[in-house]
């Protein structure tokens, strides 16, 4: 079903609190799986990504208790995990693919995982080859390169790997494996990704070092079950960030929100942008966090590339938005790594913004955007992709007429009431 979004000159006002970070409630469930003993969560993500990871753990025996944002996760530790005797669905989320596939290459049993078709679509190579190197026994469609994946559990040594490209999935997929692994286990990446993994593995009472790029752990360690604080999504707040940036007369208060440096490239951005916004900063589970008060900036187009890139990696559909509003040119570029997301953001965004009347144009490893453009109402879609989702009804807010979007009901994978949260901040 389509969703059709009309908003006459609004402004936006008032606080909110954005759901759980995606990347974290994914890894709270993984790790108080890996645990013996019970782990609690709070703040949790109630998406349909993080579900995935849920009922792929429920799989495998692992006792999973929901209350609201609240999990309780009872694991008799990774020792106690069953085989599953079905397929694990792991949906839309690239997340649960590629950590699980670190963490079940080194049971004793057999797997077999599974996605929707955009997770058949995204490239699982650049996992199973340093799993491979360490003793992983994986067969995936097209020599291991796409799913379904079937996993058959065996002993896996350590290795020391250089990763070809800057990915968080992939640093987490090996150290995960290398927790189990026979040896000191050596991950190296030519830029910083994002550290979720390795904070939790420190909070779960794992020893790992950290320097100039290199994260190292030794294998055979236990994990400890502890209690996880999700603090608020960047990449969801992005959204807020930039529907209050853009709408005239806005000014909106965005609580406990995740400001772990790897991933706070787009406030970097819009600073840069010339945004009108504060930060006052609080600390949450060893993830630093902060409330953010935005308020509608005049904004100036800007070149975004380099090692930026991977701390906005999932922010760029949002700022090509903002970016139509901004005053000259907006180069984004060293962002190949967007045609292998859910969808080819690259492609998507640019020709679902072009659709609305922006001046955009797409290069191979990113866009060019000339602003300021009003924007027009339109047909628009998704892709199934909930960034591209999310980016369009907030486009809808400045748009001339409706903005119609097809198959919206994908915006629940990272962020489940999204509109409605929109809605709450109309004046
Ligand atoms: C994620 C890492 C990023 C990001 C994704 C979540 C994670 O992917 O785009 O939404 O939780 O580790 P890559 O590591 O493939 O860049």
């Amino acid at each position: 079903m389509a969703l059709t979004l009309s908003y006459s000159t609004p402004s936006l006002m008032g606080t909110i609190q954005v759901p759980g970070d995606k990347s974290i409630s994914h890894r709270s469930i993984m790790f108080g799986a890996m645990a013996a003993g019970i782990t609690t969560v709070e703040g949790f993500l109630l998406g349909d990504d993080c579900l995935s990871t849920i009922s792929c753990f429920r799989k495998l025996g692992v006792e999973i208790n929901l209350d609201g944002d609240k999990v309780t996760i009872t694991s008799g530790g990774e020792s106690s995990w069953e085989e599953p005797a079905e397929v694990l669905d792991t949906g839309n989320s690239g997340t649960t693919t590629r950590l699980m596939l670190g963490l079940l290459a080194g049971t004793s049993f057999h797997t077999v995982m599974a996605g929707d078709e955009s997770i058949a679509k995204r490239p699982m190579k650049r996992i199973i080859d340093p799993l491979r190197l360490m003793g992983a026994d994986i067969r995936g469609r097209r020599g291991g390169q796409f799913t379904p994946l079937a996993i058959q559990g065996t002993r896996l040594t350590a290795i020391d790997y250089t990763l070809p490209v800057a990915s968080a999935q992939v640093k987490s997929a090996i150290l995960l494996a290398g927790l189990k692994a026979e040896g000191r286990t050596r991950v190296t990446e030519p830029v910083a990704s994002r550290d979720h993994t390795e904070i939790m593995l420190e909070h779960f009472g794992a020893a790992i070092s950290r320097n100039d790029g290199t994260i190292e752990i030794e294998g055979g360690q236990t994990l400890t079950a502890s209690h996880v604080k999700v603090p608020g999504d960047i990449s969801s707040a992005a959204f807020m960030i930039g529907a209050a940036l853009i709408t005239p007369n806005s000014s909106v208060r965005l609580t406990n929100v995740g400001t772990n440096p790897t991933r706070t490239g787009i406030l970097d951005v819009i600073k840069k942008m010339g945004a009108d916004f504060d930060v006052e900063e609080r600390q949450v589970s060893g993830e630093p966090a902060a409330d953010l008060t935005i308020r509608s900036s005049a904004l100036s187009g800007i070149e975004i590339g380099g090692d930026l890139i991977p701390r906005l990696i999932d922010e760029i559909p949002l700022i090509a938005l903002i970016a139509t509003q901004a005053n000259g040119t907006t180069v984004i570029k060293d962002a190949e790594e967007l045609r292998v997301k859910e969808t080819d953001r690259i492609a998507a965004v640019v020709s679902e913004l072009a659709k609305l009347g922006a001046d955009i144009q797409a290069t191979e490893d990113g866009m060019i955007i000339q602003g300021p453009t009003p924007l027009t109402g339109g047909i628009v879609k998704s892709y199934g992709d909930h960034r591209l989702g999310m980016m369009e009804a907030v486009a809808a807010l400045i748009a001339s007429s409706d903005v119609i979007i097809d198959n919206p009901a994908c915006i629940s994978v990272s962020y489940p009431g999204f509109v409605e949260q929109l809605d709450s901040l109309l004046n």
